[in-house]
């Protein structure tokens, strides 16, 4: 394949309708444009957002590909690309316009084009680069790339260049939920050494946070979940207790386990419920990171003096703040070094057992599902 805006013939994860099964369909990708590159996907990560877009919490119009957790090999450059090159190994993540105010500032997560570039469903000028085999357009760019496809597009700047040395099936996640749990605790809500930190979720993105409190040196992790062999896994990750939110009351053994409140905390469960709790169970001058997305409208209730009199925050995150080239490699080498052991979420399918992938996902009993779907030395 070496002919750009030549159409290639690829196999995708289409949601044609809300809620419904993903299919497995044949399609057409045209080649890259500008500062693009066309990827060959060797796997993605199945996050917990392409689920809710499936089922329309968001409403990225459809039918769809979806998938923002993508790893692969680029495999063409358009004439613009400057730092990348047929062969590298990339992680993508999440689109951002590189020239708006936040974008400058290395905010990305919070450019002021983030839905449209992220959610869209399609370029910002309503363009597509994914047909079916009847010409019709899918809607794609979700998070600009689109990563439930043997091929896609992405850009240069949602690009991140990794080492050929690390494992690349497993780096996906990286891109989305893993650098949002890591990246909440390390960027944003910047945990100190010493200090406590609560997880509500023991999800992928909630043991992220946890792995990530630990490498930062938090001496009370705390993961709250209501599946029991999350938190166990947990445990081994990092967190020095666990409370089971079914079984006990959140709220009075937290403040039993520090004392006097946490000092740092993150909801990713997306219930308000869960929020309302966890916001009580904050220290003076603690600080709360909202990660979990409800549906677009949901209205949270809180006691307004319980936040002011005590000095309270909290504040909503978006992918960690990460400036994903700077973070990812930052976390691979963690991981290489033995410090962030994330390939503990991570369980394989193979693309056609997406739905399969979605459900284990849903029922709790995998965290990070990965769809393979080529060999690293395959050749095209
Ligand atoms: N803000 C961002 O940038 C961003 C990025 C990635 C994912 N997300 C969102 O973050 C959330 C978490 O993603 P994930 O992949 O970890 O999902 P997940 O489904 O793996 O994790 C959610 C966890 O919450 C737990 N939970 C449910 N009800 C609970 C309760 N009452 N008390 C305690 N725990 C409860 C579940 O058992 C599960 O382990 C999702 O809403 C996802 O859409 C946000
Ligand atoms: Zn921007
Ligand atoms: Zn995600």
């Amino acid at each position: 394949m070496t002919v750009t805006n030549q159409l290639h013939d690829i196999t995708v994860a289409v949601t044609r309708s809300k809620g419904e099964n993903f299919t497995i369909e044949p399609a057409r990708i045209r080649g890259p444009r500008y500062n693009e590159i066309l990827v060959r996907m060797v796997a993605t990560g199945l996050c917990h957002t392409d689920l809710i877009v499936r089922d329309q919490y968001y409403p990225v119009p459809l039918p769809a590909v979806l998938g923002h957790e993508g790893a692969g090999i680029v495999e063409e450059v358009g004439p613009q690309v400057k730092t990348l090159k047929v062969g590298d190994h990339v992680v993508l993540t999440y689109g951002a316009c590189g020239h708006c105010h936040h974008c400058f500032e290395g905010h990305g997560a919070y450019c002021d084009d983030f839905f449209g570039l992220n959610f869209g469903g399609s370029d910002l000028s309503g363009q597509t680069a994914i047909e079916d085999m009847h010409g019709q357009p899918l809607h794609d760019h979700f998070f600009a790339q689109s990563s439930f496809a043997t091929y896609t597009i992405a850009k240069e700047n949602n690009a991140i260049k990794v080492p050929k040395t690390a494992p690349l099936a497993m780096l996906g996640p990286l891109g989305c939920g893993i650098q949002t749990g890591a990246g909440a605790v390390m960027n944003s809500l910047k945990v100190t050494p010493g200090s406590s930190f609560v997880s509500f979720g023991a999800g992928a993105v909630g043991l992220s946070a946890v792995m990530a409190a630990r490498v930062v040196g938090a001496t009370k992790i705390i993961a709250v979940d209501v599946v029991t062999s999350r938190l166990e896994l947990a445990k081994k990750l990092g967190a020095t207790h666990t409370v089971n939110s079914k079984e006990q009351d959140v709220v009075a053994a937290i403040i039993e386990i520090t004392g006097s409140g946490t000092d740092f905390a993150l909801e990713s469960t997306g219930r308000t419920d869960v929020l309302g709790q966890a916001i009580e169970t904050l220290a003076s001058l603690g600080i709360i990171g909202v990660v979990g997305a409800p549906k677009l409208g949901t209205k949270a209730e809180f006691d307004v003096n319980n936040l002011l009199l005590k000095g309270r925050s909290i504040r909503g995150i978006v992918e960690g703040d990460s400036i994903p080239q700077i973070f990812v490699p930052q976390l691979i080498e963690l991981y290489q070094q033995g410090r962030f052991p994330f390939d503990e979420l991570i369980k394989f399918y193979p693309l056609d057992k997406i739905n399969e992938a979605a459900k284990d996902s849903e029922m709790g009993k995998t965290l990070k599902p990965v769809l393979l779907i080529s060999e690293i030395d395959t050749l095209c």
